[in-house]
Formats: structure tokens, C-alpha cells, sequence
């Protein structure tokens, strides 16, 4: 159904170009971008987006990675968003990360992995919440 997903190219990504190519995939696909700003997230809003990683092994680096330099928030809207801009994404894990996917393209690292993408409509949006104000989303309808 209709419904929002939270986009966020990492630091990694932004570092090495990608934010265009990764824009124009979603758009391609059919999506509308109703939110976009730059940002160099403070460890307290990294911290409070992996939240459900908290106390495993690996959540300092995740907090220290995604804090370390600018990073592309935005909120994707269309049919099946979440799910759909999860595929489009691909697998965490580098060895299942099929090509034709963002990870699957540009990267072979599980940590630096270029983009996070909500893993459900409830993710999205408490996500969108945590990063954007109601005011900074567009609310449109495409012109025909
Ligand atoms: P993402 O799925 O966007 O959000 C959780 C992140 O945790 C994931 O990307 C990886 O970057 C990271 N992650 C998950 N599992 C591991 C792991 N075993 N070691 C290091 N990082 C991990």
C-alpha cells in the first residue's frame, strides 16, 4: 500500500559520490521524494536511530561510523516503499547481496555498506520521526 520509507545515504556513500546515482534509482523506480536534507548526525542521533542495536557487539562502530561525517536523510513515498526499497537496497551481508542491488553494485563491506533503508512501516516511521520535523516533508501530488 501507500505508505513512507526512511532513506539514508551513510557517510560512506556520501564519501565516495553515490548520493545521485542512489537518488535516481528511487525515482526510476517510480518513487516520490517527499524529504531530503544533509546533515552530520550527532553519536546522540546515530545512538537513538540504532536503538535496537544497542548492547550488541558491534553498536559502538555502528554509532562512531554513521556520526563520522555527512550523511543524505530522506523519505521516500509510493506503493510498498519499505519493502520495495529494502530489495532495492540488498542484503546486509555482503556475500548475499545480489548485483543489480545498491549494496550489490558498490560495496563488499558489512559495516560500510553505503545506505540504511527502514525494515518496516513501523521502523519508517518512528525513523522519519526521529529525523525530520513535520514541516520539512513536502506534501504533493506529482504534476501529471
Ligand atoms: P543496516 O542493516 O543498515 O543497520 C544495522 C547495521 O548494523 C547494518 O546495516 C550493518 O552495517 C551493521 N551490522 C549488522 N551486523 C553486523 C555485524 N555482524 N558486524 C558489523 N556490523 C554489523
Amino acid at each position: 500500500s501507500r505508505e513512507r520509507s526512511f532513506i539514508m545515504v551513510k557517510p560512506d556513500g556520501v564519501h565516495r559520490g553515490l548520493v545521485g546515482d542512489i537518488i535516481k534509482r528511487f525515482e526510476q523506480r517510480g518513487y516520490k521524494l517527499v524529504g531530503i536534507k544533509v546533515i552530520v548526525p550527532s553519536r546522540e542521533l546515530a545512538a537513538k536511530h540504532y536503538a535496537e542495536h544497542d548492547g550488541k557487539p558491534f553498536f559502538p562502530k555502528l554509532v562512531d561510523f554513521l556520526s563520522s561525517g555527512a550523511v543524505v536523510a530522506m523519505v521516500f513515498e509510493g506503493k510498498d516503499v519499505v519493502k520495495t526499497g529494502r530489495t532495492m537496497i540488498g542484503a546486509t551481508n555482503p556475500l548475499a547481496s545480489a548485483p543489480g542491488t545498491i549494496r550489490g553494485d558498490f560495496g563488499i563491506d558489512m559495516g560500510r555498506n553505503i545506505i540504511h533503508g527502514s525494515d518496516s512501516v513501523d521502523s519508517a516511521m518512528r525513523e522519519i520521526a526521529l529525523w525530520f520535523k513535520a514541516d520539512e516533508l513536502a506534501d504533493y501530488e506529482p504534476v501529471a
